[in-house]
């Protein structure tokens, strides 16, 4: 199963992210060297059309900033919002508003600002506390064939209660999805 729906600019809070097969989202010390690319043309501008702004974390912030600080390689040019619990230590930089707010207050700013089109949350702490809030509208992930076995996890919440999830897309939304891999190199079929 493939998902190539394009994205859809719906006013919609969407966790975004690339996710090793293993469900990281960055590897250690915050490394995004294993992502591999898509399959999926113009996937890059599709995003870059239906992004009204972007909410993140600080510490993701930081990352980003030191090469550039934009998403989407510098194409997408919108207003980007940072949580932290210290903006007075923050360097300004042109479109980005840090914030000491509540979650909810923030999301507010953020689809305000966004102007019907999707408010995309980059940060992996800020969407599991969005989630508990039921504020995450859409979980949208692309999977790379890579398994990493440790860094930054898209979801960790020891403790909590299990979050089921509907698919979206034709068929039952609560079935599973089926793929299979093989480790690079170790193929003896020739493929
Ligand atoms: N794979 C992908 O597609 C992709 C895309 C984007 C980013 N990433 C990666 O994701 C990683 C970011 O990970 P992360 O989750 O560890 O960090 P993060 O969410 O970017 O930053 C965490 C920090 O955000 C601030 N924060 C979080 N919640 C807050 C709240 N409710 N109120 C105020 N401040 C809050 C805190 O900063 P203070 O300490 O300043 O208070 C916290 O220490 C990076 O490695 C980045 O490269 C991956």
């Amino acid at each position: 199963m493939n998902d190539t729906e394009p994205q859809t600019a719906a006013g919609k809070v969407l966790w975004h992210f690339t996710m090793s097969l293993d469900g990281f989202v960055a590897g250690p010390d915050h490394a995004m060297d294993w992502m591999t690319g898509t399959n999926r043309p113009g996937l890059e501008g599709e995003y870059v059309t239906t992004t009204g702004a972007v909410l993140g974390g600080r510490d993701g912030w930081d990352m980003a900033a030191a090469s550039g600080g934009r998403p989407y390689g510098g194409d997408w040019n919108g207003p980007i919002f940072v949580l932290t619990h210290h903006p007075e230590d923050a360097a300004p930089a042109e479109g980005v508003t840090f914030l000491d707010c509540d979650l909810a207050e923030a999301v507010r700013l953020g689809l305000e600002a966004a102007d019907g089109k999707n408010l995309e949350v980059l940060s992996p702490t800020i969407g599991a506390q969005l989630l508990d809030l039921g504020l995450i509208d859409e979980i949208d992930l692309h999977i790379a064939p890579v398994l990493l076995g440790e860094g930054i996890r898209l979801y960790h919440n020891p403790g909590r209660a299990p979050i089921h999830l509907h698919q979206v897309g034709d068929g039952d939304p609560s079935s599973e999805v089926n793929v299979r891999y093989r480790p690079a190199g170790t193929s003896t079929t020739g493929d």
